[in-house]
């Protein structure tokens, strides 16, 4: 929570952010088949030292059910998408950071709430804790009902949203206003205080009739590709993007990933399984990969990688990334290929994360706990900058598939 404000370097220029509408209905509140909303990229450079201890406490708080993902402030160090969600009739825009894995949405870290006619107080509280002590920050406020809309043809109303009280969010970096969550309604349960679980806006779209089906589509391009937006699609998902069919796999029976965006796979090193069949979550909302103790020290000495003091990430040399093989993950009988590039942090923003300009980092980080705890793996934003996700609530399913850049050499 010290750390907050002073954290972000937004380095890539703040585009616009501009809520454009792709194959969508000229008309508000019309039936749409999918519309789609642009995201920006920003990158948080590190302050503080310890960049993988954050990623790890940011997957444990799954395992405590505390409500979802981490949210210190270290914990933003790292890549993360942003969206222009606006809340209120006329709209005020608030930038959130976009996170699947978690599923309330609030607004007010930065710029406060205005209030308007279409304005309702639930006379409810929130209060999200996200991470473990001693890196638990913890968001609280008022809960509300208001209109909230997502582009110009995506408007919700009575959607529930918190309202963070002033002060209650110091660890969030200035550039967000809040959380996007995205996540499914069971992360909900308990947050708000005169409620069980409250509607996320996903299900609100749906239910509203605004979208045919429950089903988000996921685009982010590689930080250090020429293309640094991403962009989220609601009632399906964007063709344009995908280079090859969408794969299904159904939501893990295994608690408590099962609440979330849980997922079964296995991780291969090249021939080398280093993570067997086990549970984990796609969040978009934890940078790195990280995954079981276990597996990772198979990673780590597969690779001949070293703890990195300054960053906590794992360094090679060259003549070692020449050698890396390539991570498979195998998701619902099907092969997803990190190349030994998908497994590096961009080179060009190795000082970002606290690391020294000439050095390679490898994105794979320590979860912070053997396998078997139910949480064995976090399929984070470098995963999603390599592959299409698909987000299927109607079908309990996630997909994914490769773009463009799943086989970029731009790290
Ligand atoms: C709410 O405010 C808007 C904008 O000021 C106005 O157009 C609208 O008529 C108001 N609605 C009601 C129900 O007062
Ligand atoms: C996270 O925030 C807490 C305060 O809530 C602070 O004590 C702790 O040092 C922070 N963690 C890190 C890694 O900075
Ligand atoms: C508005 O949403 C709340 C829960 O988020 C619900 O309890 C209430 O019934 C809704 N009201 C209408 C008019 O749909
Ligand atoms: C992996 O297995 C395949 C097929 O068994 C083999 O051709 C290849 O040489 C192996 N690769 C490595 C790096 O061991
Ligand atoms: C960062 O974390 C790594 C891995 O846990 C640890 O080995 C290293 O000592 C830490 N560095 C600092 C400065 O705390
Ligand atoms: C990381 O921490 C170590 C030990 O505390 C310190 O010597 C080093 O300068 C720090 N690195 C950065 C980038 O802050």
């Amino acid at each position: 929570m010290v750390l907050s404000k002073s954290l972000v370097s937004l380095l890539f220029p703040v585009l616009a952010l501009l809520l454009q509408t792709a194959r969508a209905s000229p008309r508000p509140r019309a039936s749409l088949s999918t519309a789609t909303l642009k995201l920006t990229l920003g990158i948080n450079s590190v302050e503080t030292n310890n960049t993988t201890v954050a990623a790890r406490a940011r997957a444990r708080v799954l395992l405590q059910r505390s409500g979802s993902s981490s949210i210190n402030a270290t914990n933003y160090v790292g890549v993360y998408h942003s969206a222009d969600v606006g809340v209120g009739d006329p709209p005020t825009y608030y930038t959130l950071l976009v996170d699947t894995g978690s599923s309330n949405t609030w607004i007010g870290a930065s710029k406060s709430y205005e209030k308007t006619n279409t304005s309702k107080d639930t006379g409810g509280q929130f209060e999200i804790t996200y991470g473990i002590p001693p890196e638990e920050s913890t968001v609280y406020g008022e809960e509300y009902l208001d209109t909230v809309t997502l582009n110009s043809d995506l408007v919700i109303t009575n959607q529930s949203i918190g309202v963070a009280q002033d002060g209650s969010t110091s660890g969030l970096p200035s550039s967000f206003d809040g959380i996007f969550g995205l996540g499914p309604v069971d992360l909900t349960e308990g947050v708000v205080n005169n409620a069980y679980q409250v509607p996320t806006v996903m299900n609100n779209l749906y239910a509203q009739k605004t979208i045919n089906s429950e089903v988000l589509g996921m685009f982010f391009s590689p930080a250090s590709s020429d293309d640094t937006t991403g962009e989220l699609t609601f009632g399906g998902y964007d063709a344009s993007k995908i280079t090859g069919d969408i794969n299904y796999v159904s939501i893990t029976s295994t608690y408590p990933a099962s609440t979330s965006w849980g997922i079964d796979q296995s991780i291969s090193y090249g021939n080398t399984t280093i993570l067997s069949k086990t549970t984990g979550i796609v969040d978009s909302g934890t940078p790195f990969i990280p995954i079981a103790s276990d597996a990772f020290t198979l990673y780590q000495s597969a690779t001949g990688g070293t703890i990195d003091e300054a960053t906590g990430m794992l360094t090679i040399s060259s003549d070692q990334y020449d050698k890396l093989s390539s991570l498979y993950f195998n998701i619902g009988g099907v092969s997803y290929e990190l190349t030994p590039n998908a497994q590096i942090w961009p080179r060009s923003l190795n000082t970002d994360i606290g690391g020294s300009a000439d050095a390679i980092y490898l994105i794979v980080t320590d979860i912070g706990s053997d396998s078997g705890s139910g949480l064995d793996f976090v399929n984070g934003h470098c995963f999603l900058e390599r592959f299409y996700s698909v987000f299927d609530t109607t079908n309990s399913q996630v997909g994914f598939a490769t773009t463009e850049y799943t086989d970029a050499t731009t790290n």
